[in-house]
């Protein structure tokens, strides 16, 4: 049975689309629902013109409410009746309430090696530490922010001169590459990690 993933973004959507892209042929999934917080993000307009429903819940609106917002995250999503969540650069912290509903079901990706730099700023973070290697893990979400079970990382070489720009783009392109290889195996059952 093919899986029906919905992808939850707030930016570009670098990451959606290559996950969107991957899910063709004898792939075990397809994408069903592009959602985001924000209704100015580019991930958007790039998910419509793949063909791919969009809905935007704007947390705005809410204010410090968690719980509403994520009831009306929670019915965007349902409408399209996902059995995966891939969170590709969604900036919204996520309650407990809403994770545990998820939990086994929710997967996010983060641009370091945990669990090094859990949050934010992760790549100032490492060239700060004056670190030999950066990186991108995918995991499965949990209540403990960036602390679910590791299903895969890449890494790349800190190189001298690097800025937390010219880092990002270089941990970018792996996860680009990470993700959609991680997703495809979890949507078919495997749980062993990828290691790039
Ligand atoms: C990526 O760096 C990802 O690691 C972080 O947010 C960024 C998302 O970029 N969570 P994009 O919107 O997928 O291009």
């Amino acid at each position: 049975m093919t899986k029906r993933v919905a992808i939850l973004i707030s930016g570009g959507g670098s990451n959606m689309v290559r996950l969107a892209e991957s899910m063709t042929g004898d792939h075990p999934a397809r994408p069903c629902l592009v959602v985001s917080n924000d209704a100015g993000a580019g991930g958007l307009a790039r998910a419509a013109a793949m063909g791919i429903a969009t809905a935007v819940v704007d947390h705005r609106p809410f204010g410090k409410d968690r719980a509403a917002f994520e009831a009306a995250l929670t019915d965007a999503l349902e409408a399209q009746a996902p059995d995966i969540l891939c969170l590709a650069g969604f900036m919204r912290v996520l309650t407990d309430g809403f994770v545990t509903r998820w939990q086994g079901r929710m997967l996010n990706i983060h641009p370091s090696l945990l669990p090094k730099y859990r949050g934010l700023h992760t790549h100032t973070r490492a060239l700060e530490a004056g670190d030999a290697e950066a990186g991108c893990t995918v995991h499965e979400v949990t209540a403990e922010l960036d602390g679910g079970p590791i299903l895969g990382q890449a890494r790349v070489p800190v190189l001298s001169g690097d800025t937390p720009e010219t880092l990002a783009a270089r941990v970018l392109e792996q996860e680009h590459r990470l993700y959609p290889m991680v997703l495809r195996r979890f949507a078919a059952g495997e749980r062993g990690r990828v290691d790039l």
